[in-house]
C-alpha cells in the first residue's frame, strides 16, 4: 500500500496499471500446438530471444522441469507454470495449464486465476475432447475465449467447416480476424481482415514467414502479384463471405462469453501470433473482480489481497521449499508487505516474492492486481488461502472435487511411517491428490480424479521423501463431504465409523462402496448433505 498518498489518489494511480494487465491461459488438446504457441508468444512479447527451434525445443522443455522424473518418462507436462512479459505497454501473465486430461483439477484451479483464455485448435482436427472439456470449465467460470486455429501451413480442413464445427459444438458466435490464404501446399500467408495486414510467405516459396505488408483491402493488387490465381480467387471469395456473413468483433459480447474472435495462423511458422497478442491487448478483459462469498473484490481497491491457487512443493530437491502461486486480486503489492493469512490469525511478511519470466525468476519488488507472484514458504501456505491486508475477506470458488479413484496406501518400509505421513500431507496440501484417514483402522486412502496422479504421487514421494509407497485397491468407489447441521453430521459420523474418514483439514467424508450404496445412505439420511465439491479453505 502506498502510505505517502491518501487512498483516493492511490486508487487513481492503481487503475491504469491494472487496466494494462492481461492474465490468461491457453487451453487445447495435446499436440494442437500449445507449447509452440507459448514459446512464440514469449518470443513476440520479447521475453525470450530464441524460440521454436524444433530440435532444441524438446531438450529445453525437459530441462525446464527435470525435477519431475515422471514428466520425463511420460513426455507430458504435469505441472502448470506462469510466464510474464510486457509488450506495447501491456503486461501479460500467461498461465500454463497441464495438457493431460488426468490433471483436470489442477487445470481447473489454474483457470480460476485467469481473466481470459486462448483456445488452440488444430486446423486438421477441429474441436477435440480435451479442448471441449476445458472450454466447458471456462464457460462455467465466465472466462472469455479467443480462438487460434493453428497449423494452417499444413493441409487442414476448410475454414468454414472448422468455423461451423466450433460454433456448433461450443454454442459460440465466431468473428473472423485473420484468414488463411490457401493451406498446406497452397499456403501463401494470412490476411488480417480488421487491419488489412498481409502476412506473406517467403519469396523463395515454402511456408516460412516472409514479412508483413499493409494493404488497402482484399482487392489490393499487391495480392494479385503475390498469390497465384486460383488460390487468390478462392481466398477473396471466402474472406468476403466471412466478413459479410459473420459478425465483427463485439467486445462486450466476447467478454460476456457469447462470441469468440478467431485467428487462423501458424505458431510454428510465426503467422498471426503478433495479431493474437494485439487482439488480447485490445479485447481481453483486464483483471476482473474476484468472488469472495456473496461479495466480489474490486481489483482497483487500494487494499492488497491475493489468492493462492497453486502450490508446488520441492521445486528444488535440495531444499524442502514450496512455492505458493498467488494471484494478486486487488491493489498494489510491494515486497516486504505483511499480509494476513485469512482465517488462521497468522500474518506473513512476504520478503522474497518471485516473478516468473520466460525461463528466469526475478524478485518481485511490486505487483499489481492480475499479476502472479510466487511466494517461497515452508508449508504455511495452502491452495485456497487468501492473503490480504484485511482480515475479513475470503476468496471462494476454488473447489476440491470428489475423487473418482480411491486407493489404500501401502508403505514399503514400516519404519518410515512418519516420513510417509509428512509426504502425504505435503502433497495433498499442494493439491496433487487428496488423502483421507479412515476413522476405523487409520488407513491412508488416496483419492484422485485421474489414474496418472497416482503414479505422480508415488514417484514424487520416492524422489522427494525417499519413501517407497504403492497403492492397493480400497473397497470404496467414491467419497462425499458431509454437510448440514453439525450435530446431525456428528451423529452420522459416530454411527458410521467404518465408512467415514477425515480429509486433510479434518473434515469428515463418507466413503461409499458403490453408487447404489451412496444413494441408499443418502435416502436414509435426508438431513445430511453428501457433497461432491468442497471449497478449499
Ligand atoms: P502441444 O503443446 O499442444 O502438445 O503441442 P506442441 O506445441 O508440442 O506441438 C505439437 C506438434 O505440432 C509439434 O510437432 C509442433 O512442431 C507441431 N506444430 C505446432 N504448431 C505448428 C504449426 O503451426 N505448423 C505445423 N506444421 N506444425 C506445428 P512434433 O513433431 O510432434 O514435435 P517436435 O518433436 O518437433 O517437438
Amino acid at each position: 500500500m502506498n502510505t505517502l498518498l491518501p487512498n483516493l489518489s492511490a486508487e487513481a494511480a492503481l487503475k491504469p496499471e491494472i487496466a494494462r494487465r492481461r492474465t490468461f491461459a491457453i487451453i487445447s488438446h495435446p499436440d494442437a500446438g500449445k507449447t509452440t504457441l507459448t514459446e512464440k508468444l514469449l518470443l513476440f512479447g520479447g521475453a525470450i530471444h530464441l524460440a521454436g527451434e524444433v530440435a532444441a525445443r524438446g531438450e529445453r522443455r525437459r530441462t525446464r522441469s527435470d525435477w519431475m522424473e515422471i514428466e520425463k518418462k511420460r513426455g507430458i507436462s504435469v505441472s502448470s507454470s506462469v510466464m510474464m512479459f510486457e509488450r506495447d505497454g501491456f503486461v501479460f501473465n500467461l498461465l500454463d495449464t497441464p495438457g493431460h486430461e488426468d490433471f483436470s483439477e489442477d487445470t481447473y484451479r489454474t483457470l480460476t486465476a485467469v481473466d481470459s483464455a486462448v483456445m488452440v485448435v488444430d486446423a486438421a482436427k477441429g474441436i477435440e475432447a480435451q479442448t471441449l472439456k476445458l472450454f466447458e470449465v471456462c464457460r462455467l467460470r465466465d472466462i472469455p475465449i479467443i480462438t487460434f486455429i493453428n497449423k494452417v501451413d499444413r493441409e487442414g480442413r476448410d475454414p468454414f467447416e472448422l468455423m461451423d464445427e466450433i460454433a456448433d459444438k461450443l454454442a459460440l458466435e465466431l468473428s473472423p480476424v485473420t484468414w488463411p490464404i490457401g493451406m498446406g501446399g497452397q499456403f501463401h500467408g494470412c490476411f488480417n481482415l480488421t487491419t488489412n495486414d498481409f502476412h506473406r510467405v517467403t519469396d523463395a516459396g515454402g511456408t516460412g514467414y516472409g514479412g508483413t505488408t499493409k494493404l488497402s483491402g482484399l482487392d489490393d493488387p499487391a495480392l494479385d502479384a503475390a498469390v497465384n490465381g486460383g488460390v487468390l480467387e478462392e481466398f477473396r471469395a471466402q474472406a468476403e463471405l466471412a466478413t459479410s456473413a459473420l459478425p465483427a468483433v463485439d467486445m462486450e459480447s466476447y467478454r460476456e462469453g457469447h462470441l469468440s474472435p478467431v485467428f487462423f495462423g501458424s505458431a510454428l511458422r510465426d503467422f498471426c501470433v503478433a495479431d493474437l497478442l494485439d487482439g488480447l491487448a485490445a479485447w481481453a478483459p483486464p483483471p476482473r473482480p474476484q468472488p469472495a462469498g456473496e461479495a466480489t473484490v474490486d481489483p482497483n481497491q487500494d487494499a492488497v489481497s491475493a489468492l493462492v491457487f497453486k502450490v508446488q512443493a520441492n521445486m528444488d530437491p535440495n531444499h524442502r521449499d514450496r512455492i505458493a502461486f498467488a494471484r494478486i486480486c486487488s491493489g498494489r503489492f510491494s515486497r516486504g508487505m505483511k499480509l494476513n493469512q485469512v482465517g488462521t490469525g497468522k500474518s506473513l511478511a512476504v520478503t522474497a516474492p518471485i516473478f516468473f519470466l520466460a525461463d528466469e525468476r526475478e524478485l518481485a519488488e511490486e505487483a499489481w492486481a492480475g499479476d502472479i507472484i510466487g511466494i517461497p514458504n515452508h508449508g504455511t501456505l495452502r491452495v485456497g488461502d487468501t492473503l490480504a491486508e484485511r482480515t475479513d475477506l475470503r476468496f471462494t470458488g476454488l473447489p476440491r472435487f470428489a475423487p473418482e479413484i480411491l486407493r489404500r496406501v501401502r508403505l514399503g518400509d514400516p519404519m518410515k511411517t512418519k516420513q510417509m505421513r509428512r509426504a502425504l500431507q505435503d502433497l495433498s496440501e499442494e493439491g496433487l491428490a487428496q488423502v483421507f484417514r479412515t476413522h476405523l483402522g487409520g488407513d491412508h486412502i488416496v483419492g484422485v480424479v485421474g489414474a496418472l496422479q497416482l503414479d505422480v504421487m508415488a514417484s514424487r514421494v520416492a524422489a522427494e521423501y525417499k519413501v517407497t509407497i504403492d497403492f492397493e485397491p480400497a473397497p470404496y468407489a467414491t467419497a462425499r463431504w458431509l454437510g448440514g447441521d453439525p450435530k446431525l453430521v456428528k451423529a452420522f459420523v459416530d454411527g458410521n465409523k467404518s465408512t467415514v474418514a477425515d480429509d486433510v483439514d479434518g473434515d469428515p467424508v463418507y466413503l461409499a462402496r458403490n453408487a447404489w450404496e451412496l444413494n441408499y445412505v443418502r435416502e436414509r439420511n435426508p438431513d445430511i448433505k453428501f457433497l461432491e465439491t468442497k471449497e478449499m479453505r
